[in-house]
């Protein structure tokens, strides 16, 4: 086994360190929209201002700019010590990350200018397209080539869920976003109609299945054993977790497209293998929430695992809701309501943030040579304020949706509507102002987190030996 000192812990540091800035920015952004709903004026009536440009832009952030860079910055880090070699290659794991921050960098500038292939989570023009495909394939050829030079002949199971988000990824990556350039910023799709939809929500539900879950899971894999300081629950769930899970997610996507164009079967289809979904979703969680059986004490001791095992509660709670909004008759009700926002962030915050903010305080203080965070009751807010403020935002949403379903499809007796939408609309606002107070909450744990990793992170001064003029005073 290679020692610490030969890893490529650098690419690592800086993928950990601008998780937490994009991450950061991506709230910040979906605090300002969070806001705009509440209070339309504050679009300042500026273009690149108006909530149709910033929407895009707070999706590409949190997805893609912090939870991209958690999971290169995690993956990375796995991959070495559970191969116990370093990366293939630092120049082309050096790629990976300035391109990345390139493809980002080109996300701010392009999306609030209203450069858009109005594609939901594929919104990048088509130039972008290209550079995250060439870094999307570089980060392969890194990790699989690390895979195959390793020195242990086990491929631990974080490393499959990895391998799975990092192949299917670039699967969906390059099929969806086929299309003829007409201009530097415009193009259009290959698919047209119902097939372009089709493809899309291919793509969408399984950049949910591949991007925001296999990956994170594969953290999962390596960071709740570790600071449990046990081995994973069942190592065979593992497999049959994975196996299952990454077999079953690719015909859910029709569940997005109910009472559409689609033909009426393939949304059964979707339906079908939505609700199977279920089943190795919660393996995966009772795999992950058991490894801690027999030290359960340690949730009340160490906030990090508290982050970690929360994480999987909120995991399981989006897989059972997602199954159930997958049911066309309470589709019926929820989509287009506040309903599908509320599952989003309990996934997106309870799921991928809190896992990702787990990892990041074990990582930091690995990564810069530090015995721990510099503070752990601040890790203690940190977990409280988020908490607190995830829950405000899916109750809040999951209040506002029911509502929304219920008022849209109220009639009178003589057929009319009971509500017009803007009493809809008008009923909604006590809860998006509740949100919006989950939101800054959540975003306030966040500066607390970089404060926190500033502070571990900042080179220690030097003790000032005495002078000699002070010395003889
Ligand atoms: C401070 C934290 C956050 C706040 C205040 C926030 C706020 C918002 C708001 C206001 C919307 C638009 C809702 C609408 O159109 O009705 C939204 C959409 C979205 N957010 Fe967030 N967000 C936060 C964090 C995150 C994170 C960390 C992720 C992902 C890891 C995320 C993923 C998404 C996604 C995927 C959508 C689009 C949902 C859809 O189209 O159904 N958000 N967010
Ligand atoms: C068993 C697992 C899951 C199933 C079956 C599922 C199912 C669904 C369904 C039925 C919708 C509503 C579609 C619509 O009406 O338009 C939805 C939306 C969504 N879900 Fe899930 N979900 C699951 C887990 C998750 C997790 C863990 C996350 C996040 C980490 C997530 C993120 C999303 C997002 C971002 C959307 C909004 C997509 C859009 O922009 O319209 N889902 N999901």
């Amino acid at each position: 086994m290679e020692t610490t000192a030969s890893y490529n812990d650098k690419v690592v540091r800086q993928f950990t360190i601008m998780t937490v800035v994009w991450g950061i920015v991506g709230m910040l952004v979906g605090v300002l929209i969070a806001a705009q709903l509440l209070w339309p004026a504050l679009n300042f009536e500026l273009p690149w201002l108006t909530y149709s440009r910033l929407r895009p832009l707070h999706t590409n952030a949190v997805i893609f700019a912090f939870g991209g860079s958690a999971l290169f910055a995690t993956s990375y880090y796995v991959v070495q010590r559970t191969c116990g070699v370093r990366l293939l290659s630092d120049k082309a794991a050096a790629f990976t990350f300035w391109g990345w921050q390139a493809v980002i960098l080109g996300a701010v500038v392009t999306l609030p200018l209203g450069f858009t292939q109005s594609k939901e989570y594929a919104e990048l023009i088509w130039p972008l397209d290209i550079l995250i495909a060439a870094v999307w394939v570089t980060y392969a050829v890194v990790f699989f080539g690390t895979i195959v030079k390793r020195k242990v002949k086990h491929i631990y199971v974080a490393n499959w869920f990895y391998g799975a988000f990092i192949l299917t990824v670039a699967v969906l990556h390059i099929v969806n976003s086929l299309a003829i350039p007409t201009s530097l910023t415009q193009s259009y799709p290959i698919y047209s109609g119902a097939v372009d939809a089709m493809v899309q929500w291919w793509y969408g539900h399984n950049a949910v299945g591949f991007f925001l879950t296999a990956g994170f899971l594969g953290m999962m894999y390596y960071f709740v054993p570790k600071q449990a300081g046990r081995p994973i629950y069942s190592y065979r769930l593992s497999v049959v977790h994975f196996w299952a899970l990454i077999s079953t997610y690719m015909w859910a996507g029709p569940h997005h497209l109910h009472w559409t164009a689609l033909p009426e079967w393939v949304q059964s289809v979707g339906m079908v293998f939505s609700l199977i979904l279920l089943a190795p979703s919660w393996g995966g969680m009772i795999n992950g929430i058991m490894t801690l059986s027999g030290a359960w004490h340690k949730l009340r001791d160490d906030p990090i695992i508290r982050f970690l095992i929360v994480s999987l509660s909120f995991y399981g709670m989006a897989t059972f809701e997602g199954p159930m909004m997958s049911i066309r008759t309470v589709n019926a009700l929820s989509h287009y309501t506040d309903w599908t926002i509320g599952h989003v962030h309990s996934g997106a915050l309870g799921w991928v943030a809190f896992i990702t903010i787990g990892a990041i305080y074990m990582l930091v203080p690995r990564l810069f040579n530090r015995e721990q965070m510099y503070s752990i009751p601040l890790i203690n807010v940190h977990f409280w304020v988020s908490t607190i403020g995830v829950v405000l935002y899916i109750a809040s949403m999951w209040i506002a949706g029911v509502m929304q379903g219920l008022m849209w499809r109220a009639v009178n007796d003589d057929g009319t509507l009971t509500y017009s939408f803007i009493e809809s609309v008008a009923a909604t606002y006590p809860y998006y102002a509740v949100r919006l107070v989950g939101g800054i909450l959540f975003f306030a744990g966040m500066l607390i987190m970089a404060y926190n990793v500033w502070r571990t992170i900042r080179p220690v001064e030097p003790v000032k030996a005495a002078t000699p003029s002070t010395a003889s005073a």
